[in-house]
């Protein structure tokens, strides 16, 4: 180990530097080196500037991406930190992607900004990297581009938003934007105010700011130590916020300096257990699950679902967040964020793990202010939930696993037998689900299919699925949902999602017919179908010889042929095989 460390630190110091870096193939290096310092002083720089370490900045603002809104005076404060350390910051675009502007789905195109963020990392000459990411997707491509480039890297999250008020309530994106929209299709709340509303949802720039995915991927971000303290919870339009952006581009420079840490060494083993316990006690996305499962899957490293399960039996909720809880990100920032919640935590965490800087964690634990009184950030003898966030099931519905998060459901449905509605695709759902004469109850299961990684394409956020119009109307709020899709982390209910294998590579969902029992056993861990199993090989039979009905064509071209060949199921991450060490090309 100490030798193959040592063989690292002198390839480090041999290795070439800043513009030396990656040169361009033409057969001849001292003319590449030439011509590369010929196109860039047309910037007019100087050979000063050029002699400096260079840190590459990513700068992922886009029109299309409005929780990057604040990414300009981000990616400013981040150069000034880089120059005031002696560093020459390079900026360079990278895909950028927006939840509600990404179709299919934003997942189906997370890997290609990972491709895109690693590619960029390797081709351009840069000694360390600062990656500015927030909206969901970001932070996760930049997450597994760093680990497959390897080169040190700091992550700058852009921040969560301010809360919004109406008629003298809080709201935040997008557990609300939910919750609303069901009081509107249930009729309780009418189209002028659903209007009115939708203009104060999101009042600023920055990333929803309940613990969805984005909140939670910071969060999980910072606890790694790939960002600086604090750096997941700061409001985006807090001028801290860019005073965290300057310190990470001077973090950088001595980072480049030194050649390390590297990503792979910051994402180590121990710091994705880390993640997993703050995870659970955060209340944080289901979809975390998958980019963490991706992010060590590049580096060799297998997320244990069973582990992610025991973890969630000792690990309570202790973040008092919507939509486990109460509160917003900018109160658990003032409550002490990310670095008073491993605090709270130590005793069940790895305090060797080191961040970008080289300290531990146990280092950075002795630092954390402790005294002030709040009340976002529970202690473990009071927490949110003592049963933990996220639980995995399995059965004879998902043989390979699938996820619930408890700590957002209604209670009684966590335990829960009824009979099955199926609808076999997204636009099934949609011709069918607010039919008058659509034959359901409450007491009912809704599946939904063919809404995997393949089936839809993408794992679209489909898996909160809405409460048919009729029960809605009758005050019916939430129901026994499941599906093989996932779930924005702003949303709530008793959804069981991830179902792997899914419907369209003939996984069980694909089996279960209309009127079919279901039983749902969260104590027991289990979604079982209620058909015996010569039923069930019956219809087997048929799906094998009639396929998937509701899948996806499988595309001829492009991306969508590459992502149709490549992409994993939900228990590796949905990350394309190629690019997962050990995974064989097809
Ligand atoms: Fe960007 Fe929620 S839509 S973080």
């Amino acid at each position: 180990m100490v030798a193959r460390s040592r063989h690292r630190m002198m390839i480090r110091m041999t290795a070439p530097k800043g513009m030396k870096k990656g040169l361009t193939s033409y057969g001849d290096a001292e003319f590449s080196l030439f011509l590369r310092k010929a196109f860039v002083k047309a910037m007019g720089l100087s050979d000063d500037a050029l002699a400096r370490p260079i840190v590459g900045v990513a700068n992922t603002f886009s029109d299309y991406n409005a929780c990057h809104g604040n990414v300009p005076q981000i990616v400013a404060a981040i150069k000034r930190g880089v120059m005031l350390a002696g560093g020459l910051p390079m900026e360079f675009p990278t895909i950028s992607i927006h939840e509600s502007f990404a179709h299919p789905t934003s997942m189906f195109l997370r890997n290609l900004m990972a491709m895109d963020t690693e590619e960029m990392i390797r081709a351009q000459p840069m000694d360390a990297v600062v990656l500015v990411g927030g909206c969901d997707k970001t932070i996760p491509a930049q997450m597994m581009a760093a680990a497959s480039a390897d080169l040190p890297a700091v992550v700058v999250p852009v921040g969560p938003m301010l809360v919004g008020h109406h008629r003298g309530e809080t709201l935040g994106a997008c557990t609300d934007c939910r919750r609303l929209w069901s009081d509107f299709r249930g009729g309780r709340i009418d189209a002028a105010e659903i209007e009115a509303v939708n203009a104060r949802l999101a009042p600023t720039p920055g990333t929803c700011m309940v613990m969805g995915t984005a909140s939670t991927m910071a969060c999980i971000a910072e606890a790694m130590g790939l960002a600086l303290p604090t750096a997941a919870s700061i409001p985006a339009t807090h001028a801290d916020r860019l005073r965290s952006a300057e310190a990470s581009g001077k973090a950088a420079v001595a980072m480049a300096e030194r050649g390390g840490l590297l990503p792979s060494e910051v994402m180590a083993r121990a710091a994705f257990r880390n993640a997993l316990i703050v995870l659970q006690a955060i209340g944080g996305s289901t979809n975390a699950l998958i980019h963490l499962t991706a992010a060590a899957g590049r580096l060799g490293i297998a997320i244990d679902l069973d582990e992610v399960d025991a973890l969630g039996r000792e690990v309570p909720v202790l973040v008092d967040l919507k939509p486990s809880g109460r509160h917003y990100m900018e109160h658990f920032h003032w409550a002490g964020g990310v670095p008073r919640l491993l605090h709270e935590l130590r005793d069940l965490l790895d305090l060797g793990t080191r961040d970008v800087a080289g300290t531990t964690l146990g280092e950075r634990l002795a630092q954390v202010n402790t005294r002030d009184a709040q009340d976002v950030i529970r202690p473990r003898a009071d927490p949110v939930s003592a049963g933990g966030s996220m639980a995995v099931l399995r059965g004879n519905l998902a043989p390979r696993g699938a996820i619930v998060k408890q700590s957002a459901a209604t209670p009684r449905l966590l335990q829960h037998t009824g009979r099955a509605v199926v609808f076999d695709s997204l636009d099934d759902l949609a011709a069918r689900i607010d039919a008058p004469d659509l034959d359901v109850t409450a007491d009912d299961v809704l599946v939904l299919r063919n809404a995997g990684p393949l089936g839809a394409p993408g794992m679209p956020e489909a898996g909160y699925l809405p409460i048919p119009k009729k029960l809605a109307k009758e005050g019916v709020k939430d129901m026994v949902r499941i599906s093989d899709a996932r779930m924005s982390g702003t949303a709530f209910g008793a959804i069981v999602l991830h179902v792997t294998p899914e419907a369209a590579l003939g996984g069980p969902l694909a089996l279960v017919r209309d009127g079919d029992q279901i039983r749902l056993d969260v104590a027991g861990r289990r979604i079982d179908a209620l058909v015996d199993d010569a039923e069930l090989a019956r219809r087997r039979a048929a799906f094998d010889t009639g396929g998937a009905r509701g899948a996806a064509p499988a595309p001829e071209r492009g991306y969508a042929a590459l992502f149709h060949r490549s992409v994993l199921q939900a228990d590796e991450g949905c990350d394309f095989d190629f690019l997962v060490p050990g995974r064989s090309l097809p």
